[in-house]
């Protein structure tokens, strides 16, 4: 396989956005601890996500409602740690930002100094754009993210395709400019039909990185551990798995057994 060129030393918001308007597209993986970090890092993607996936994939939750501002610190910082070309962005958790700007500036001024992060995603348009206009102010980088916003699974009912509906994607089409008119850096755009996808990210010049759809947006994003096969209940038509860790590692992990009681581990050189 051929190395990735490495082409910008450091990944910025402006990186990004110089990449779209070069027509270079854009890839994005989530971590959420250094060593996982270290490896994506290294192999040369351009945005890290510390997302509030972890809620599920690192803490086995159903939703990604329950995760804390604390412990999406622990994860942001512990990839910051590891990190030194990705851009990392980390995700602000349910209930530290819809409804009130302050707290929304609060908690994004927190994640930044605590964790050494670059900047931060947020979830939904018009309803949350106080609290996007206030963050920005202090010169925190926002990343926005329509579609498919996991964080209002309750009010949507489940994780189906998001406005194959004229009305939702009106409002998407809508949202995804005034996200543009704001100064957010960039969005994700979750589980939509590719060909509104694609008008989306055509009408704006801030990158659009998409997740189930679509082709014709500046950019992928995949939950690593969804994408190593790691997990493997999880199966949308989304999802390209590169590995099917799930059985290698069970494999691995019996054969340890089996040497660990056989008593063939340790064996003579592996002892002092
Ligand atoms: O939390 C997350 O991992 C995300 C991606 C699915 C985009 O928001």
């Amino acid at each position: 396989m051929s190395a990735i060129k490495k082409k910008y030393k450091r990944i910025t918001t402006k990186t990004v956005v110089e990449m779209k308007a070069n027509g270079e597209k854009i890839a994005m993986l989530t971590a959420y601890d250094y060593t996982m970090a270290k490896i994506v890092d290294s192999a040369g993607i351009e945005i890290i996500l510390v997302g509030d996936s972890a809620s599920n994939v690192m803490a086995g939750h159903e939703t990604t409602l329950p995760i804390t501002l604390d412990q999406m610190i622990y994860h942001a910082s512990s990839v910051v740690r590891a990190v030194e070309r990705s851009l990392v962005v980390v995700d602000l958790p349910f209930g530290t930002y819809q409804g009130n700007s302050r707290k929304a500036l609060a908690t994004a001024i927190r994640i930044m100094k605590e964790s050494g992060a670059h900047s931060i995603k947020m979830e939904g348009g018009e309803e949350i754009s106080e609290s996007i206009s206030r963050i920005l102010t202090a010169g925190i980088p926002v990343m926005g993210h329509l579609g498919l916003t996991p964080q209002s699974i309750y009010k949507f009912g489940t994780y189906i395709v998001r406005a194959k509906e004229e009305e939702e994607a009106e409002k998407l089409k809508k949202d995804a400019k005034l996200l543009e008119k704001l100064g957010c850096f960039g969005l994700v755009l979750e589980k939509v039909p590719s060909k509104l996808a694609k008008e989306v990210a055509q009408s704006i010049s801030i990158p659009v990185i998409g997740i189930g759809a679509g082709d014709g947006v500046d950019g992928q994003v995949l939950v690593t551990h969804d994408m190593l096969g790691m997990t493997h209940e999880f199966s949308p038509r989304f999802l390209r798995r590169y590995l099917n860790l799930y059985t290698e590692m069970g494999e691995a992990f019996k054969r340890y057994i089996s040497d660990v009681k056989s008593g063939d581990f340790p064996s003579k050189e592996e002892q002092y």
